[in-house]
């Protein structure tokens, strides 16, 4: 009866952050495994501003596993949504084999549904698969109570997935092994290490649809020597560079390495044959402004880096991020939508000098940002106890 479905649905709510890669990941070494050329380093943004949200149920009364995404069914037989499922099944099997006490007295034949939101709009083209499969592991995990290194399993549906297992600053360590099991995150510093960090997304106006990273990535091995030497020389040296500006809390060393790891990212694409293009006149617009703005003040006070797409993701200190925001107002003023320009955490309004305006603010491109989101470093995957924030109903349907 009716009683009896509902007791024996064991449901679960998590969400997860997305992060963007200030030493970026681009190139496998295993495309099945999802081991990467060279180890990343990233930052993990708040979820107050960004995040994916997963409810996963199970219940002896399902038929088969269901996945719906932004309320649409999708097939879950895509092989990294498979992984990442059979990999927890797996562990949570092995865990009760070796313990004698019962932690999670679910039924590992039980079919699953899973919903999965985000609380940003996707056609924006802000990142999602690694808030969407972070934010899977997580849940999935919980539900079949398994603990510890999921960064391993989140791993297998994208690479920068294992990276939003964790919050704060984060290291995907590339490993050795050629079964992966030393390719996880670690955490470099939390996400109170750096209180006066923010970042501005720029969310720019985009015509057409970009070669899709796992694609993009493989053509670059394939063909790109730039490439081959960035993972072999560059980043290794990098890497230790950007955990000592991070522990240093040195925004001129970050900044600078920020903005030039993601410069020869964008280079190996270019590199690529046939070359990937995922910058557009307005990023490099929004390049130029950033280097005017930082040689107007003689320091760097803001840090750009782009993935694989044109929207700008821009680190500064929150002292500067009234007047930067004003810079950008007046760099692309906003078509229509003027209330909405600004999203997210508060900005202050600022009044720029004539001397900052005639350096840095030189051809205005109206409409070209369609809005900016205000946000900060963040934690890791959060568990959601108030059980009217489940996807799924008591049914264990959207
Ligand atoms: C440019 O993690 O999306 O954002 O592992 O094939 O799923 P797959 O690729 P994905 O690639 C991200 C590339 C990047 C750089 C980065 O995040 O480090």
């Amino acid at each position: 009866g009716a009683m009896a479905e509902e007791r024996s649905l064991a449901i679960v709510t998590c969400t997860a952050p997305v992060n963007i890669a200030v030493i970026k990941y681009w190139g496998k070494r295993d495309n099945d495994l999802i081991l990467p050329i060279n180890s990343s380093l990233s930052v993990t943004l708040h979820q107050d501003q960004l995040k994916t949200i997963t409810t996963a149920a199970a219940s002896r009364n399902f038929t088969k596993d269901r996945l719906w995404l932004n309320g649409e069914e999708v097939d879950m037989g895509q092989p990294r949504l498979q992984a990442c499922l059979q990999e927890v099944r797996r562990l949570a099997r092995k865990r009760r084999g070796g313990s004698s006490e019962d932690v999670a007295p679910l039924n590992l034949s039980y079919k699953v549904h899973i919903a999965t939101q985000n609380n940003f709009p996707t056609a924006a083209g802000l990142a999602s698969s690694a808030a969407g499969y972070a934010c899977l592991v997580s849940v999935l995990a919980r539900l079949y109570g398994v603990e510890g290194e999921l960064s391993e399993v989140a791993r297998r549906g994208s690479g920068s997935a294992c990276r939003s297992m964790l919050g704060g600053f984060v290291e995907w360590c590339r490993g050795e092994r050629p079964d992966g099991k030393d390719s996880l995150a670690q955490q470099v510093a939390p996400e109170t290490h750096w209180p006066e960090l923010r970042v501005l997304i720029l969310v720019v106006s985009a015509e057409k649809k970009q070669v899709a990273s796992t694609a993009g990535m493989q053509t670059s091995v394939d063909t790109s020597p730039l490439l081959k030497h960035r993972a072999e020389v560059v980043v290794p040296e990098r890497l230790k560079l950007m955990m000592r500006h991070i522990r240093e809390r040195d925004f001129e060393g970050f900044g600078q390495l920020t903005m030039k790891d993601s410069n020869q990212f964008h280079a190996t694409c270019l590199d690529t044959f046939p070359p990937i293009f995922y910058l557009n006149d307005i990023s490099r617009h929004i390049i130029a402004l950033a280097h005017r703005f930082n040689a107007h003040h003689g320091s760097t006070k803001v840090a750009y880096t782009f993935d694989a797409g044109p929207n700008a993701v821009i680190f500064m200190l929150a002292d500067t991020v009234a007047e930067f925001v004003e810079v950008v107002r007046r760099s692309f003023p906003p078509a229509t939508n003027g209330d909405q320009f600004v999203r997210g955490l508060p900005v202050d309004s600022a009044v720029l000098p004539k001397e900052l305006l005639a350096a840095v603010v030189t051809e205005p491109v109206p409409g070209a940002v369609r809005y900016i989101l205000h946000t900060k470093p963040g934690p890791g995957p959060q568990f959601v106890d108030d059980p009217s924030q489940h996807l799924l109903g008591a049914d264990g349907l959207p």
